[in-house]
């Protein structure tokens, strides 16, 4: 018929967005429509999926024209040139009211740009972050929309009835306007960096420090899935650490190569947070030591260098694996907290209104981040929205000050054994920097002020002040 029937669009067939037009469509009272530039994969998809009943479109015009006002589409493209050809195309068919979403890993700066292009038509442009693969794209990912008011009222319900849900609550929300929802998904994959390096790290210290096999190991990790540390990161390390190859027949983790790769998500949070002055280390950290491990060359050349000349072994095994367990977890509460004040420093940036405890929630399920620890993270913030830092929380000053001598004395540990903990040691620096009564950075703008007449404050009266120096002559 002539009618429109759609009551929301997908453009882009390929993996994430045939997958999300399919979860789209098996919800009560949503109709699909679909579309993508070469028409081959609309057609597979409508092959593959008649239960779905999607409509489908073989260009831009017939899209819209199936499409209930005011119009919603998901773009599900190739991030950049893909998502800025189909924006262009979407602008010139669609309406003042309408709604184009970009549901891919778009940089927030680029959103931010889109939106405010986008909105000189009259068209409402949308940036949301879909968090948790092909898997979460079909069954429930955890949604981060930003874009206008107007926009979230027809989107909203639509995106709640896909978004996974935990305890009952949908796992979307409205973020902010324009960028804030890719920015808050950026951050999602800086903590997903940092969680995932600090496991690696514990995995190595008790590989290295008590000699257990990675299937020894995976039934440690299954363990700690059942208390504090509860994650779906925990969980599938298990399942890694259990795997056997099967041509091999050794522990799988033991035949893939040590080389990380990356997608660019988490440099961008670390570049986003030298501009913002906010010190992600922990993030930073995990990046630099994906890129560390991603230097054969340069490894090969180094591997005869020195290191501890006696091995220093653990003495009680058990009393070490929890130490690096508590390590693990007060590490992690750092983790969030130096991404979560990224969040507060970006949105006072940009000028978002960002719930942090909602995003926190939002958080629970179906994304890569998920855990149970989340909802230790919105409790804090509904009891004190205004807290300058996460970690000061009591509950989890609390759990940093049950684990802090643990945590010291993995990472000595580490030192002395010459095994690498980037995100261990550093999380602990930055904790015992922030709660410093002095930092040497009295010294430092001494040595500005020497070399470079930059001033500096005094502590005992207000002013700004200079000395002359008996070397500056
Ligand atoms: P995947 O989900 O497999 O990683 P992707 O590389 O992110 O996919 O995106 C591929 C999708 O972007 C395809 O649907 C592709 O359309 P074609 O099937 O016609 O190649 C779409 N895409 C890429 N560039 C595009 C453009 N300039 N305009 C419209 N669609 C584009």
């Amino acid at each position: 018929s002539d009618s429109p029937q759609a009551n929301i669009g997908v453009v882009g067939m390929a993996v994430m967005g045939s997958n999300l037009a399919r979860n789209l469509a098996s919800r009560e009272g949503n109709t699909v429509a679909i579309f993508n530039r070469s028409y081959e994969k609309t057609q597979t998809v409508l092959d593959e999926h008649p239960e779905a009943g999607f409509v489908p479109a073989s260009n831009y015009e017939e899209f819209a024209a199936s499409l209930q006002k005011p119009r919603a589409a998901i773009i599900m493209v190739q991030a950049g040139r893909g998502t800025d050809a189909v924006i262009d195309e979407l602008v010139k068919v669609f309406e003042p009211g309408d709604i184009i979403v970009d549901g891919g890993n778009a940089l927030f700066t680029d959103t931010i740009r889109r939106e405010k292009a986008v909105r000189e038509t009259g068209i409402n442009f949308v940036g949301a972050g879909i968090s948790g693969g092909e898997e979460g794209a079909l069954n429930g990912p955890s949604i981060m929309p930003g874009g206008s008011d107007e926009s979230w009222v027809t989107l909203g319900p639509i995106l709640e009835s896909i978004a996974a849900v935990a305890e009952g609550e949908p796992c979307v929300t409205h973020v902010g306007h324009d960028g804030a929802g890719h920015f808050v998904k950026m951050i999602h994959n800086g903590i997903e960096y940092v969680d995932m390096q600090l496991i690696g790290e514990a995995y190595d210290l008790i590989r290295r420090g008590t000699g257990k096999s990675p299937a020894e190991i995976a039934d440690i990790f299954a363990e700690w899935n059942t208390g504090e540390l509860e994650s779906y990161l925990i969980e599938i390390t298990a399942e890694v650490l259990r795997q056997n190859d099967a041509e091999t027949g050794k522990p799988l983790v033991d035949v893939i190569l040590d080389a990380a790769g990356a997608k660019g998500t988490g440099a961008w949070t670390v570049q986003t947070a030298l501009d913002l002055g906010i010190p992600v280390s922990g993030i930073a950290e995990a990046v630099f030591a994906r890129s560390l491990s991603s230097k054969p060359a340069q490894r090969a050349g180094a591997s005869s260098l020195p290191g501890p000349s006696t091995t220093v072994s653990v003495d009680d095994e058990a009393a070490f694996i929890e130490d690096v367990r508590r390590a693990l977890y007060a590490s992690k509460i750092i983790a969030y907290s130096q991404g979560f004040d990224a969040i507060v420093a970006g949105a006072e940036q940009y000028g978002w209104d960002i719930k942090k405890g909602d995003i926190a929630k939002i958080w629970r399920a179906g994304c890569i981040i998920r855990a149970q620890f989340l909802n230790r993270i919105s409790d804090a913030y509904e009891e004190d929205s205004s807290l300058v830092a996460l970690v000061l929380a009591p509950y989890f000053r609390d759990a940093v000050e049950g684990a802090q001598e643990a945590w010291r004395r993995v990472v000595v540990h580490a030192v002395q054994a010459g095994i690498p903990t980037p995100a261990f040691s550093s999380s602990l620096a930055y904790y015992d920097g922030i709660r410093a009564d002095r930092l040497p950075a009295a010294l430092i703008q001494g040595q500005r002020d020497f070399f470079g007449a930059h001033t500096y404050k005094r502590i005992d009266k207000d002013g700004t002040f200079h000395t002359l120096w008996s070397g500056d002559r």
